[in-house]
C-alpha cells in the first residue's frame, strides 16, 4: 500500500525499512503531521503517524480528500488522533497496542533511582572532580510506598518491578476488576488512600477526557509533603502550572516527567536558537529535583523493532480489509475508548 510515514527521525528508518521487507511502498519524511504538511500526502492510501503529530479534525478532512483513506500510529496512544472524526469520514485507523511495556516501565525505575539517588549532580560533581558526596543523601526504596495509578500493561510492570526493591505497592485503576484478575500481592485502594499514602506516585494512564488534569491542586493536596512524582504517560494528564507551584513550595520532593503537556514542537527536536522560549520548561529546569526526559521512555532497540513491524502489519490488515482483520483494529481502539468513557 502507498503510504507516507510522517515525523520518522534517521534512527527509525532503518527499523522501519526492514520491517517493510519491500511490501508496501512507503515514502519517509521526517515532517510532522499538520494542517500545513498533509498536503505531502496527496495520491497516498495510508499515513503513518507518531505522538506528536496533529490528526485533528481539520487534518483528517484534509486528508480524505486527498484520498488518505488509513491512518496507523506508531504509539500505544491515540490522543492525538480524532477517533470520532476518522470514523466519520471512514478513515481506518490502527495503533500499537503492544510493543515493550517494558521499556516505559524500565525508564520510569531509571528516573525515580536517578532523582533519589541524585545521580545528575553525583556525575556533573564527579566531572569536577568533586567528591565530597555533600548534597546526594537519598532514601531507601525498600519499604517506600509506591502509588500506581493506571495498572495496565505498564503499571503493573512498574509494579512487578518495585515489588523486587521490597516497595509496598497501592494500585489504583479506573476498572479495579481488571487489576484483581493480575493476581498480584498489591494493595488495591481507592484514589485519596493511595494520594495520602505514598512516597512515590507513577502515572500509567492513557490522557482522555476523563484524565486531563488528573494531577491538579485538589489531588496535589491531598498527597504527602516531599512526594515524589512521577509521569511517563502523557503530559496532559497533570497540570504543570500547579505541579510547578507544588515543585517551588516543596509539596513535591522529586518530579520526573518523560512527557510535557505543551511537548508538541518541542519535544522530538533540537531547539539551539529558541532555548528558553517555553517558560513552563525553562522554570522547572531550573530545580535540581527535577528531571526532564524528552519523551524517550519507549527508546530501546526492542520497542523500536516492534513498533516498525506491528506498523507494517497494520498497513497489511487494512490491505486485506475484506477478510475483517481490519474491522478488529478499529474496535479495538473503540472499545478502549469506550472503557475510558465509562
Ligand atoms: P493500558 O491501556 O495497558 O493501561 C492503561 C490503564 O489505565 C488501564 O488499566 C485503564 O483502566 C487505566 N485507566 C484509564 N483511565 C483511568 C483513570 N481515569 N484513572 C485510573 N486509571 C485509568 O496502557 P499502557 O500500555 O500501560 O500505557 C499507558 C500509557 O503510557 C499510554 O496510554 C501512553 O499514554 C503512555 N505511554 C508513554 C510512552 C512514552 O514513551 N513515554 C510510551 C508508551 C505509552
Amino acid at each position: 500500500m502507498k503510504t507516507l510515514i510522517y515525523s520518522v527521525k534517521e534512527f527509525e528508518k532503518p527499523y522501519l525499512v526492514c520491517a517493510n521487507k519491500g511490501r508496501h511502498e512507503i515514502t519517509i519524511t521526517n515532517k510532522p503531521l499538520t494542517l500545513e504538511t498533509a498536503c505531502l500526502a496527496a495520491g497516498f492510501e495510508g499515513v503513518a503517524v507518531f505522538t506528536n503529530d496533529d490528526a485533528s479534525a481539520d487534518v483528517l478532512r484534509k486528508l480524505k480528500q486527498l484520498g488518505v483513506s488509513y491512518i496507523t500510529t506508531r504509539s500505544v496512544g491515540t490522543d492525538h488522533i480524532d477517533l470520532d472524526e476518522a470514523e466519520a469520514l471512514g478513515i481506518g485507523v490502527g495503533n500499537v497496542p503492544h510493543y515493550s511495556p517494558y521499556s516505559v516501565a524500565e525508564h520510569t525505575v531509571a528516573m525515580m533511582l536517578t532523582l533519589n539517588r541524585r545521580l545528575i549532580l553525583a556525575n556533573e560533581k564527579a566531572q569536577r572532580y568533586q567528591f565530597d558526596l555533600s548534597s546526594l543523601i537519598g532514601f531507601d526504596m525498600h519499604g517506600k510506598t509506591v502509588g500506581i495509578i493506571g495498572f495496565g500493561e505498564i503499571g503493573s510492570i512498574v509494579g512487578k518491578i518495585l515489588s523486587g526493591f521490597g516497595c509496598k505497592i497501592m494500585v489504583y485503576d479506573k476498572v479495579m476488576e481488571k487489576c484483581l484478575s493480575k493476581e498480584f500481592d498489591f494493595d488495591y485502594v481507592d484514589l485519596d488512600l493511595l494520594l495520602e499514602e505514598s512516597d512515590i506516585i507513577s502515572l500509567h494512564m492513557p490522557l482522555t477526557e476523563d484524565t486531563k488534569y488528573f494531577i491538579n491542586e485538589q489531588t496535589l493536596s491531598k498527597m504527602k509533603k516531599g512526594v515524589m512524582l512521577i509521569n511517563t504517560s502523557r503530559g496532559g494528564i497533570v497540570n504543570t502550572i500547579d505541579v510547578l507551584d507544588a515543585v517551588r513550595d516543596g509539596k513535591i520532593g522529586y518530579l520526573g516527567l518523560d512527557v510535557y503537556e505543551h511537548e508538541r514542537g518541542i519535544f522530538f527536536r533540537n531547539h539551539f536558537e529558541s532555548f528558553g522560549r517555553d517558560k513552563i520548561l525553562v522554570n522547572l529546569m531550573n530545580f535540581k529535583n527535577v528531571l526532564i526526559t524528552g519523551h524517550q521512555a519507549f527508546l530501546t532497540k526492542e520497542a523500536l523493532t516492534n513498533i516498525a513491524e506491528k506498523t507494517v502489519e497494520n498497513l497489511t490488515n487494512w490491505e486485506k480489509r475484506d477478510d475483517g482483520s481490519f474491522a478488529s483494529t478499529i474496535r479495538r481502539i473503540s472499545r478502549e475508548n469506550e472503557l475510558m468513557s465509562n
